[in-house]
């Protein structure tokens, strides 16, 4: 397929990686990709609507109702570079007829990773043993220095047993020991064991159930009216003394005023944050705070995997520009 003149119009609304910016210039050489990489405003996903069919998007492009329902609508496809599509108001785009894509399966492990990776670091408390090296603080090793806590043995829950929820699930149980729990509304049932929970994961009736019996609470639901605030005050309050909350899904599944109370009362004893509710402001008390690990949404910052993903939203774009029924429509 390619693009020409007449061919179809293609908008990329961040930069991607290069493999990937050239496999879109290859199809259509007028291809418009963002050179500056500044996030689009308002205003320009709008325009990018009119002027483009295909708009190849991501987590920061807020795709409102406004900008969805503004007149002289071009586009056909929101080809979506990541998985998760809460930043595209769905009900809007089909009623603008629109197909929206993602990015599924290709970034499972990475994000486990980084799920792994948090509860690393909360337990050993990490950041804060090298920002204590770096700040020329440690004189050597005291049996008594900066001890952490030990992943095995410990429970960890998972809050919603999707893809990376379960792949979250098997590294910590096969790799460190942890006991698994988890809550979901629906139960996956997975048959292949690559993508399956550890066989002995407990599924917990309720959040309630999970919440009382973790050391290290794991948030892998997807970010929905139902799910915003999920982690509030009141929930916070059915975590046990001095866990540990990780979050890698979305911000606004954490009330983060709730989750500041919480620690600066001491009731939880860290957090592992990837994801942030005013992403990308992070609440001031949390930068302040040394038990807490923040890092900047990486779940998914790997060289393979950004590539994988910008490759899969250019499957979709071929897919659906071929009039074939799209891989991976939401
Ligand atoms: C995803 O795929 O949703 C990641 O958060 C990156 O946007």
């Amino acid at each position: 397929m390619s693009g020409g003149a007449c061919g179809p119009q293609v908008v990329v609304t961040r930069r991607l990686p290069a493999p990937v910016e050239e496999a879109l210039r290859a199809r259509f050489p007028d291809v418009r990709l963002n050179a500056d990489d500044a996030a689009f405003t308002p205003e320009q996903l709008a325009q990018a609507l009119q002027e483009a069919d295909v708009v190849v998007t991501t987590v920061t492009d807020r795709w409102t109702p406004a900008v969805l329902g503004a007149s002289g609508v071009r586009a056909r496809l929101l080809a979506n570079v990541g998985v998760g599509v809460n930043h595209i108001d769905l009900a809007a785009a089909r009623a603008a007829g629109i197909t929206v894509t993602n990015t599924p399966d290709v970034l499972t492990e990475d994000t486990a990773d980084i799920a792994i990776a948090l509860v690393l670091m909360t337990l050993r408390r990490l950041g804060e043993g090298e920002r204590l090296l770096r700040a020329g603080i440690w004189t050597g090793l005291r049996p008594t220095f900066h001890l952490g806590r030990t992943l095995r043995g410990k429970v960890l829950g998972i809050v919603g047993y999707g893809r990376i929820g379960r792949a979250t699930a098997r590294i910590a149980a096969a790799g460190f020991g942890m006991r698994v729990v988890w809550h979901a509304p629906r139960d996956p049932r997975v048959d292949d064991p690559a993508t399956a929970g550890p066989p002995d994961a407990e599924r917990m009736p309720t959040l309630e159930a999970l919440l009382r019996a973790s050391d290290v609470v794991s948030l892998h639901c997807p970010a929905t009216p139902e799910t915003r605030h999920l982690v509030n005050a009141a929930t916070l309050a059915q975590m046990k003394p001095g866990a540990v909350l990780v979050n890698t899904a979305r911000g606004d599944v954490v009330d983060e005023a709730a989750l500041v109370a919480a620690l600066q009362a001491g009731a939880l004893a860290g957090a592992g944050l990837d994801v942030y509710e005013f992403e990308p402001r992070v609440t001031p008390a949390l930068l302040a705070m040394e038990q807490v690990v923040l890092l900047p949404h990486l779940g998914s910052a790997t060289v393979e995997t950004r590539s994988a993903m910008g490759m899969r939203a250019v499957a979709n774009l071929d897919a659906f520009l071929d009039g074939r029924p799209c891989p991976d429509a939401v």
